[in-house]
């Protein structure tokens, strides 16, 4: 068993590996999360030293952090792509597929990860899976779609449950909710990507199965890279 605090120096210790990755001049993709916060941390006396970069952040919360970090910022609509994204996951598979959202960023973090030229995902070892699907697969929807996405996850044999804060439904960055949903097994997951992203309402999902060029996994041994083939 990992102590918290020791989860919390895996967890730096990759976005340390990540951080390396990034140079002069580079547009970086900021993720969101406890491990991603770790990039900011390590990026903002980097900045005050002379790296010359702009980040994107993927929630309001990692910008805010960023630009408290004096980190240079700007917006994914005013980009056409971005160099590298460094961003933490939920869980990941040994093909590196991902289900990330738990902080409920998923839709902006899905946005900057396709802009990018290279999707890193940094986590501890316990991140790790044989197969994805321990965890409920967060979808953001429509407040008002909220009854046909739940009916459409049922077809497909899995049970939704709104995302609370408070007793009261979680509202994401943009105005929405989050239905965390629950399948018996995930032995599609492409398929099942597909299926989510027809649903009228269901505005994006956390299933992260192409995106994630490579993972920097750090354990009680150090930290591990792992790249996903070039023919996949
Ligand atoms: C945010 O919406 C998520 O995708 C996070 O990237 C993911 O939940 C990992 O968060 P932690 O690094 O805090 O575990």
């Amino acid at each position: 068993m990992v102590s918290p605090a020791d989860a919390e120096r895996l967890k730096r210790a990759a976005a340390a590996a990540a951080v390396e990755e990034v140079r002069d001049g580079m547009v970086v993709g900021l993720g969101t999360g406890s491990t991603a916060a770790y990039v900011v941390a390590l990026l903002a006396p980097r900045v005050v030293g002379g790296l010359d970069i702009t980040a994107v952040p993927t929630s309001r919360a990692t910008e805010a952090a960023a630009q408290a970090a004096g980190i240079p910022l700007a917006a994914p609509d005013e980009l056409a792509a971005i160099d590298l994204c460094i961003d933490g996951v939920d869980e990941i598979d040994p093909q590196l597929r991902a289900i990330k959202g738990g902080g409920g960023a998923m839709l902006l973090e899905k946005i900057v990860a396709t802009l990018a030229r290279r999707n890193i995902a940094i986590a501890d070892a316990s991140k790790q899976v044989e197969r994805l699907g321990g965890r409920a697969v967060p979808i953001e929807i429509l407040p008002a779609a909220r009854g046909l996405v739940a009916t459409e996850i049922a077809r497909l044999g899995g049970t939704a449950e709104l995302r609370l804060r408070d007793g009261k439904p979680w509202v994401t960055d943009w105005g929405h909710h989050i239905l965390d949903a629950r399948f018996p097994s995930l032995d599609d997951p492409m398929a099942l990507a597909r299926t989510l992203f027809a649903i009228p309402g269901a505005l994006g999902h956390g299933l992260f199965l192409t995106e994630i060029d490579a993972l920097y996994v750090a354990a009680s041994g150090g930290v591990s890279r792992q790249e996903r083939p070039i023919d996949e």
